[in-house]
């Protein structure tokens, strides 16, 4: 996997230049967002219902690798069954029996033809959720087949993600809602083939925004990871890129402040370079030499200070089995849980409890800090209307 060098840009001669002159991207002025936005219910319900309506990431079609095979998984409560179909494309329908609501599917995952309810034995397609079988049927007045398949979910896949979309707009494709940019970043990720490596989900008392705006945030790691990440990663100097809906934050590495400092030449700055990239509205995409890191932070749907972060890394399929390649792996998992765990979360939790006594302050965001601020203008104009 290579980072996208981008002959048309020029980013990273903007970052050498940021690092010489300590400089960085500016957003055109702060922002301030009212504490409440992190401990209402009811802006989680206008945020749960943002989510429902928007293409979200809820899997790897790799999970569902064959014709036939499928995975069950609930998304915001909603109990899914992902499908692999014969003729190789790919469908959600939602796991509640249209008899008396019972779960159809019980497996985590599996290989079947219909999917058959335990409680009195409906079953149903696996490809399209249609009602086939109801025993005693002579017993009903008249159970249309037609009208009881199983409700349907549109999932599309594209870059190897599964991307569904709880309002079912058909005509909204996923190329045209991750736009040019995004999909060139993807594309030069090779994530069409990669495979998942590692897998892993926190659940905390923290609301979404708060560990997302951890996630993409640019200012901190030399203050709170200063023996780990802050060593790797450069503070407060980045390039920002505004995709539109989303946005990819570019950051030197610290190595590329030190040969600088000296006055060394700097030749081949992207190795120098990480990129974060933001999928509005829950997901982040990290490009590292050996993998892909994938985020995707899912409020909860009842509790506003609650929420379950997952995490993946992502990797070519040729580095299975490959030990090098799996050591650097776990090395990068090792100094992401420690960061994560011991650094990030606790900040986080001390963040959600202040917030909830304090609830009618702002939290700042200043004119450097362009990717959380580009989470919250955008949530403010799909739930307040702004500009
Ligand atoms: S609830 Fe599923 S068959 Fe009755
Ligand atoms: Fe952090």
């Amino acid at each position: 996997m290579t980072l996208l060098e981008q002959p048309e840009n020029d980013i990273a001669e903007r970052i050498v230049e940021h690092v010489r002159n300590g400089t960085t991207d500016l957003a055109p002025s702060e922002l301030r967002v009212p504490i409440s936005h992190f401990i209402s219910e009811e802006r989680l319900a206008r945020e749960m219902e943002l989510l429902r309506r928007v293409p979200i990431i809820i899997g790897r079609g790799s999970e569902i690798p064959d014709s036939g095979t499928f995975i069950t998984r609930e998304v915001m409560g909603v109990p899914l069954i992902i499908v692999r179909k014969g003729d190789g494309s790919t469908a959600a329908h939602v796991n509640v029996c249209k008899h008396r609501g019972g779960r159809v599917e019980e497996d985590d995952a599996g290989r079947k033809r219909f999917f058959t309810c335990k409680y009195h034995g409906w079953s149903y397609s696996r490809d399209g959720g249609d009602l086939r079988g109801v025993p005693y049927d002579e017993f009903y007045s008249n159970v249309d087949r037609t009208c009881h398949g199983l409700t349907q979910v549109k999932v599309e896949e594209k870059h190897g993600f599964l991307w569904a979309d709880f309002s079912n707009n058909q005509e909204r494709l996923i190329d045209d809602w991750l736009g040019d940019e995004v999909n060139a970043q993807l594309t030069s990720f090779g994530l069409e083939d990669a495979v998942i490596v590692l897998d892993k989900s926190f659940t905390h008392d923290i609301n979404w925004k708060i560990v997302l705006d951890g996630a993409i945030d640019i200012l901190h790691p030399k203050f709170l990871h200063p023996h780990s990440v802050g060593k790797m990663i450069a503070t407060n100097t980045n390039v920002w890129m505004d995709y539109g809906l989303h946005g990819q934050v570019f950051s030197p590495r610290v190595k590329m402040e030190k040969l600088i400092a000296d006055g060394e030449q700097i030749n081949g700055a992207w190795r120098l370079i990480s990129c974060n990239l933001f999928v509005y509205p829950n997901s982040m995409v990290i490009h590292a030499p050996d993998h892909v890191e994938q985020w995707t932070v899912w409020p909860d749907p009842k509790v506003p200070g609650r929420s379950t972060t997952q995490i993946r890394f992502l990797a070519a399929p040729e580095h299975i089995g490959d030990e090098r390649m799996e050591a650097r792996m776990a090395k990068s998992w090792e100094i992401l849980e420690d960061a994560a765990v011991n650094e990030d979360w606790p900040m986080e939790l001390n963040i959600q409890r202040g917030a909830e006594v304090t609830p009618g302050g702002t939290f700042l965001y200043g004119r450097n800090e362009q990717p959380c601020q580009h989470l919250h203008r955008q949530l403010a104009r799909d739930l307040d209307g702004a500009e």
